[in-house]
């Protein structure tokens, strides 16, 4: 089909298999699950499981695993979770030795092979990640993001929602800031159905609340002994849906930000419009004071990260 746009997952691990899995279902296109040579069987399994269950559920899209960057050539979105995922007592951080040259390597083939795809990096640390792959790339600004806002936006949806005692489809709220321990929930924005969330949960609940968010990620490491997958997926699905289908969905991701929030040289969750152009917007929302100071202490973390990768 000439109009099938094709999706490259660069990692076919946890992540990558449920995002093959969500992108098939969804019909976004043909998927390419990529992994390293040793792991190309793998891919390749995962790759003919998941068109077998075409059959069943009635999708109609072309799954294959591949270790050839050949095989990745057109790709129109790239979903990068190459690298290792945590281990309970890690912290994202801590994958930064790992998780560098794989993104290098990972940059260096998607510049020579996929030029023109809008990527989103998932692999951690993230905002580090991702400013790496711009880095080595050269690519425009708004052809790459990180996914990580979406996600913990998500987690702190579903426990505000659990103790305000309602749907899930009511809570809007973002989570900003880097993707870790000091990621910036934004209190002021955050709704029940327009009404504010403060209005149905206490003060000592809520500190409790932005402090599980924070740490959501660490608390299903040393659930699971590994890192999420299924949410993650979703989350970066979301964000490849908005580039494929012209969108214009407003979502928190890492994006690469030239003075807008007082920074610069620097990817860090911040709400974005999501469209046919890639990244095109960044969104400044009026912040409270302590959110400014919280997203400053998170902006100095990321930059602590991104300059051990400039050093390395
Ligand atoms: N190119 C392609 N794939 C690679 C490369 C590479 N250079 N190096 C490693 N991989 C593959 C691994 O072989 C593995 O199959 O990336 C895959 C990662 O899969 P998992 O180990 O299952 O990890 P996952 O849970 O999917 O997380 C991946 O996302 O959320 C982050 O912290 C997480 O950095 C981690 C990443």
């Amino acid at each position: 089909m000439a109009n099938r746009k094709k999706i490259g997952l660069i990692g076919a691990g946890n992540i990558g298999g449920e995002l093959a899995r969500l992108c098939a279902n969804a019909e976004l296109g043909d998927v390419v699950l990529f992994d390293i040579p040793a792991k190309e069987n793998f891919a390749k399994g995962k790759a003919l499981d998941l068109e077998q269950n075409s059959s069943v559920l009635g999708y109609d899209a072309k799954i294959t695993g591949s270790s050839n960057w050949a095989d990745l050539e057109g790709s129109d979105v790239l979903i990068i979770t190459a690298g290792i995922p945590r281990k309970p007592g890690q912290s994202r951080d801590d994958l930064v030795a790992v998780n560098l040259p794989i993104i290098r390597d990972v940059a260096n083939n998607a510049k020579k092979h996929c030029p023109d795809a809008f990527v989103i990096v998932i692999s951690n640390p993230l905002d580090a990640m991702v400013y790496e792959y711009k880095r080595v790339t050269g690519c425009p600004k708004g052809k790459v993001a990180g996914m990580a806002g979406v996600l913990d936006s998500a987690r702190f949806q579903l426990f505000l929602a659990r103790e305000a005692g309602v749907s899930i489809k009511d809570v809007r709220a973002m989570v900003l800031g880097g993707h870790g321990d000091d990621m910036v929930p934004v209190l002021s924005m955050c709704t029940i159905n327009g009404v504010p969330a403060t209005h149905f949960i206490k003060a000592d609940r809520m500190q409790a609340i932005i402090d599980r968010t924070r740490k959501g990620g660490g608390e299903i490491v040393n659930l699971m002994g590994t890192s999420a997958y299924y949410a993650p997926a979703s989350s970066a699905v979301a964000m490849a849906e908005a580039y494929l289908g012209d969108q214009k969905r407003l979502l928190a991701c890492a994006a690469y930000l030239e003075g807008e929030y007082g920074y610069k040289d620097l990817f860090m969750g911040v709400p974005a419009v999501i469209g046919k152009g890639g990244v095109e917007k960044i969104v400044e929302i009026p912040l409270t004071s302590e959110e400014k100071g919280m997203l400053e202490k998170s902006a100095k973390s990321v930059q602590s990260v991104v300059d051990v990768c400039k050093k390395s």
